[in-house]
């Protein structure tokens, strides 16, 4: 079984989130958490963004001591200069290096050709290693890249001393199988890959984040990168919960186990939910509102019977206490007296039969059935608790 890092980037990758802009104290807060999550390495910021930003992974830096802290720089030397600033004090410093490495971007945005490419990327990575020890090193929109030109390179930018590579799917073009494919490709392709350990960071827009970052580690991928709660530009980054609850639940199949405590996840989901704003959608996996509540009656009874019938995610391995039973239109009796129990009433079948006839008319009518709805059924057929 192999260990694989875990890179969190709610604070760099995540603020990117459209409306999202998180204080120095608001950072410092999930900062705190992360640790506890246990993440192996937290992006905090990109210190030349502004001096908000320099100011908040400094403070972050200082304060985290278990996981390592890193900082995003442009391949220029003040962007740099900007993050050794920021993490010179930090337990364990690691700079994040990019440059574009797709012929859209080297055209359009840098306007320089591949070869002036390789030269400022090796030339950053050199630069960047006379201050950090740790220097990972990104090809933006690598998936859009030649893969002859990324592994020539990564294999230079591997010489200059970078230890880590990662290889983004910026704009959430790839699939899993494409994506897989590039990390066994390097992986055979680069000659000195040893030397390196080969991270992937995947964007949602297409919905495959998750999937495409399993697929990378299923090749040879020994770092993920992503978010919690899957925040992060446009439809967001891969999410962290997703990723990690993926490798425990299907230990068997990736054969890789993450650092993380997995019953840290629902606090640390919703303390990033509260101080960014974005809500998380009911049916988010692992961490949305519903993700264990059962509301037809076929699966409530089923879970009631045995748990494992429809649940293959125990809410107490992410913190949460207990699943949830919800009563609805299609909950089934079973559930209904096993409601009323919980409330501490237990009426004989006659009764139970009664007043989930009139439970179902009700439920009928209405979207979502609450507790003062039920007692006030109970009132109407006068049983007692
Ligand atoms: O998506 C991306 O390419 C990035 C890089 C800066 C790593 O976030
Ligand atoms: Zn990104």
């Amino acid at each position: 079984m192999r260990t694989v890092d875990i890179l969190d980037t709610t604070l760099r990758d995540g603020e990117q989130t459209a409306g999202v802009n998180l204080n120095t104290e608001e950072k410092i807060e999930i900062a705190k958490r992360l640790e506890k999550l246990g993440v192996d390495v937290m992006e905090a910021g990109f210190p030349a963004a502004s001096k908000g930003d320099l100011e908040a992974v400094r403070k972050v830096a200082s304060i985290v001591k278990n996981s390592s802290v890193t900082a995003l720089a442009r391949s220029n030397k003040s962007d740099i200069d900007a993050a050794w600033e920021a993490l010179k004090n930090s337990a364990e410093p690691r700079l994040h290096v990019f440059i574009a490495t797709s012929p859209i971007h080297m055209t359009y945005k840098l306007k320089k050709t591949p070869d002036q490419v390789v030269e400022a990327a090796v030339q950053s990575v050199r630069y960047a290693r006379k201050k950090f020890s740790v220097v990972q090193w990104s090809a933006e929109d690598a998936c859009r890249s030649d893969l002859l030109f990324l592994t020539r390179i990564v294999e230079k930018v591997i010489d200059a001393g970078a230890k880590v590579i990662n290889i983004p799917d910026t704009v959430g073009f790839i699939n899993p199988e494409e994506y897989g494919k590039i990390f066994t490709y390097l992986r055979e392709n680069v000659p000195n890959i040893d030397r390196a350990i080969l991270s992937a960071h995947c964007h949602d827009d297409l919905g495959m984040a998750v999937a495409n970052s399993l697929s990378a580690i299923e090749n040879g991928a020994d770092q993920v990168e992503c978010t919690i709660n899957g925040i992060g530009e446009r439809a967001g980054n891969a999410s962290l919960e997703e990723i990690a609850v993926a490798l425990a639940i299907r230990e068997d199949f990736y054969q890789a186990k993450t650092n993380l405590k997995l019953n840290e996840i629902s606090r640390t989901s919703q303390l990033v939910s509260r101080l960014t704003g974005i809500a998380v959608p009911p049916n988010k996996a692992v961490v949305g509102k519903n993700a264990f509540a059962h509301e037809s009656g076929i699966h409530q009874d089923g879970v009631l019977k045995e748990k494992s019938t429809y649940e293959i995610i125990t809410p107490e391995l992410v913190g949460v206490p207990s699943n949830q039973l919800v009563l609805g239109k299609h909950s089934g009796r079973h559930a209904f007296k096993n409601y009323l129990s919980k409330l501490g009433f237990h009426p004989d079948e006659n009764k139970v039969n009664n007043v989930f006839e009139e439970f179902k008319k009700l439920a009928d009518r209405k979207k979502e059935m609450t507790e003062e709805d039920i007692l006030a059924l109970l009132i109407d057929h006068r049983i007692q608790p």
